[in-house]
């Protein structure tokens, strides 16, 4: 059986989706084999940033609607050993239901060992969705009012839906924020967020760079390095936390 983890923020464009490129790509590094479902309706951006879009031809929906067998609707990523992509609609599509996408992680549970899935931002139907599907839940924000408060209010929806098993990623930090004593700060979202630090990932142009192109990051740039400890954290190796 799989472990299925939903990354989810409140706040939109915080690095929700990279997170799961990222994520799915250390931890099959480690030998997992990683499946990311894209739960957004028509705003799919996944198959761009794992370098996938002009292979893209069955989705999601595809999938929900009876179109297709899943596998005809996974794609393998071609800079990790084993991660692997189900996209989400390029379509307008109208409302995620929640034992659809229950139904869908419990049939593909046994061919992989992590599912993340990957909700657009907000509370609505995919983030309820995913929240029935998953077994825990990796929290993705940026150190900003906005996203801390949005990152809290997810994090008291979660428990109070019985999700425990719940870690944070503080994403884009700044390197010369860091080096001029905002780790203080990083305290205070991590008490405001009232979850666990798995990881803190620099800002960095180079991993912009690459998302936006479906390239694969050199293994000596900060961010796949903080990744690398955030999967083997995420298989509880003792590991400590690596800040740039
Ligand atoms: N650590 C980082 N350093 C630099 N750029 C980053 C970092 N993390 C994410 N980005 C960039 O920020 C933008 C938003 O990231 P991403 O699409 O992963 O966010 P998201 O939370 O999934 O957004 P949405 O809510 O729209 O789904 C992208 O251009 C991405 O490459
Ligand atoms: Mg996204």
């Amino acid at each position: 059986m799989s472990y299925v983890t939903m990354v989810t923020s409140g706040k939109g464009g915080v690095g929700k989706s990279g997170c799961c490129v990222m994520l799915g790509s250390a931890l099959s590094r480690l030998g997992k084999k990683v499946l990311v479902i894209e739960l957004d309706s028509g705003l799919r951006s996944l198959d761009i940033m794992m370098g996938l879009d002009d292979r893209v031809i069955y989705d999601i929906c595809d999938v929900l609607d009876g179109n297709c067998e899943p596998i005809k609707a996974i794609y393998k990523y071609d800079h990790a050993p084993s991660l692997y992509l189900m996209p989400a609609t390029s379509r307008i599509s109208p409302y995620i239901k929640a034992e659809d996408i229950s139904r869908l992680c419990k049939g593909l549970a046994g061919y992989f060992d992590y599912v993340l899935l990957d909700t657009p931002a907000g509370i609505g139907s995919a983030f309820d969705a995913a929240a029935n599907a998953a077994d825990s839940a990796i929290i993705v924000v940026t150190p900003d009012a906005v996203s801390v408060r949005d990152g809290a209010l997810v994090s008291r929806l979660l428990y109070s839906q019985g999700i425990e098993n719940m870690r944070l990623i503080i994403n884009k930090v700044r390197t010369d924020t860091v080096k001029s004593g905002m780790v203080e700060n990083l305290d205070k979202v991590i008490d405001d967020v009232a979850v666990q630090l798995i990881g803190v990932v620099p800002d960095d142009a180079e991993f912009l760079k690459s998302m936006a192109k479906g390239r694969a990051l050199s293994e000596k740039n900060t961010v796949y390095m903080v990744y690398d400890r955030i999967a083997r954290r995420l298989c509880s190796e003792y590991v400590p936390l690596l800040i740039c």
